[in-house]
């Protein structure tokens, strides 16, 4: 049996009522006599009675000269959280143009505003990102453009941050558009703005102070507009060793160009090895490096003889007591070293030996004596990057890689730490090449792509303590370089 109380109330169904013909008008009979809080609940056609419910109580309308805005709900009592949906229906289904914007069942209160569309679909976009339901999120316009977010107490900045600038620049707004969360607060701007691009040319910061671990290689791109992001920098500290990947024309010589310049310019002594092409790119470091190798063979020697200086080192740095290079004292420590191998996959990957031809033959000899310094620079590389990584020593090289068969071995690029991929549109299997996390890190925008002149240099990284992102190289020449080489 359905019990009368204040929030029930038992109809007497009139004389011949058809529930299909007749249902419409009860019900709004029963909101109109009750009030707009009650509902029909049910029919007991056997009975001959009807049973409305009141739901809710409005109890108060904010403003009294009908331009209200929002109102005050008062819920009926053992409303529970998960009810929050069937109530924001029956609410909004009976004050149409209105929203549900709050909802305490513990209070026993819920609101309701008159939210336009636009904001409707913000709140909505904002509350799947964060996981909640629409009536915990708040919008408003943000004077100048955008939206002002009133946030949900799970709101997380780790968590959520990556979430709502995804809404904003593909939901809410377009590319260029950003958050800007005040979490104590539980407040959050959406802030309109022109998609993220670079200037032409990024001049080499030689005003700015040079720290001998940290090199500077170019910046990330900003959130919106011209804005730049922070400085990308190689922390030689955290990660003596990186890797600068690319296609052709991409950008990989001048990217080491700024890490041997910067190198110079903080003291680094430096050797370079280019077999391939002989130097050419580089040769006004020249006169400033410790080694110099433009052929296969002087390149050989130039690494095994790095690696020999490092073991050396290793010893000293036992004997002196200190676990790295740079906690030994400065005066008791010699300068940091640096070997950059531009096109290093050439100087690697053997090539194939002529089939068929007697083994004494001088094409047979002469791909066998190339094979062995390739094979010795490989291993020589390979315990450069394992075992010298305390001792002031630093490889850096650079390679373009087509496929996985003249890709670098994977065990050689994790250990170099840092990792470059320069270029626009890189294949997936170039990024799972040069990338140890390739899903993590971005890919260079679309805006950017096409823009000839800003997207010179550009592309992604990947580096040790840092998220990853998109970066454009600093520009400077060879001579800019030596010119500020200590
Ligand atoms: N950071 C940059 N800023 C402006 N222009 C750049 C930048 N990097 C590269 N360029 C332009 O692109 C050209 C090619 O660059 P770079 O020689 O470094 O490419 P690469 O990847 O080494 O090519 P390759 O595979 O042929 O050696 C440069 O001569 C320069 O004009
Ligand atoms: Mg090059």
């Amino acid at each position: 049996m359905v019990a009368e109380g204040p929030q029930r109330r038992r109809l007497r169904l009139p004389e011949g009522y058809d529930p299909a013909r007749h249902g419409e008008a009860l019900r709004s009979w029963v909101r109109q006599q009750l009030g707009p809080s009650w509902a029909l609940e049910m029919v007991d056609l056997v009975a001959g009675v009807a049973y409305a419910r009141r739901q809710v109580e409005v109890t108060e309308l904010e403003a009294a000269d009908g331009s209200a805005e929002r109102m005050e709900v008062r819920l009926a009592s053992g409303t529970r959280p998960s009810d929050a949906e069937r109530v924001a229906a029956r609410l909004e289904d009976q004050h149409p143009g209105w929203t549900m914007t709050a909802f305490d069942p513990w209070l026993g209160r819920a609101e309701l505003a008159k939210v336009p569309d636009g904001h409707r679909r913000v709140r909505a976009a904002v509350a799947t990102a964060l996981g909640v339901k629409p009536w915990d999120v708040g919008v408003e316009a943000r004077p100048g453009g955008g939206y002002r977010l009133r946030l949900p107490a799970s709101y997380m900045p780790s968590r959520h941050d990556d979430r709502l600038d995804e809404v904003a620049t593909s939901v809410i707004g377009s590319l260029g558009w950003y958050v800007e969360a005040d979490p104590p607060h539980l407040r959050a701007e959406v802030i309109p703005g022109d998609p993220p691009t670079f200037p032409a040319v990024l001049p080499y910061p030689f005003g700015a102070l040079s720290e001998t671990m940290r090199l500077s290689v170019g910046h990330c791109l900003g959130r919106s507009g011209a804005e730049l992001g922070p400085e990308v920098a190689l922390d030689l500290e955290a990660n003596p060793h990186a890797l600068v990947s690319g296609t052709t024309g991409s950008g990989k010589s001048v990217a080491l160009w700024a890490i041997i310049g910067g190198a110079l310019r903080a003291g680094w002594q430096v050797a370079i090895v280019d077999g391939p092409k002989g130097g050419v790119d580089f040769a006004a470091f020249q006169p400033a490096c410790f080694a110099w190798g433009d052929s296969l063979e002087r390149a050989a020697e130039v690494v095994k003889a790095v690696y020999e200086e490092g073991r050396s080192r290793k010893q000293a740095l036992k004997a002196s007591g200190a676990r790295r290079w740079h906690d030994m004292a400065p005066g008791h420590r010699p300068p940091p070293l640096m070997l950059v191998v531009d096109e290093l996959t050439s100087l690697i990957i053997p090539e194939p030996v002529p089939k068929g031809v007697p083994k004494d033959h001088p094409l047979v000899v002469e791909a066998s004596e190339r094979n062995l310094a390739k094979a010795e620079i490989l291993s020589a590389l390979g315990k450069i990057a394992r075992e010298l990584r305390y001792v002031g020593v630093s490889l850096v090289g650079a390679t373009q890689k087509a496929s996985t068969a003249t890709g670098i071995p994977t065990e050689l690029r994790d250990n170099m730490g840092a990792h470059f991929l320069l270029g626009l549109r890189p294949s997936e299997s170039q990024r799972r090449l040069a990338l140890t996390h390739p899903e993590t890190v971005p890919e260079v925008p679309a805006h950017l792509a096409e823009d000839v002149a800003a997207s010179r240099g550009v592309g992604v990284y990947e580096l040790d303590g840092a998220p990853p992102g998109v970066l454009k190289v600093y520009w400077a020449t060879p001579e800019d370089y030596m010119a500020h080489a200590r």
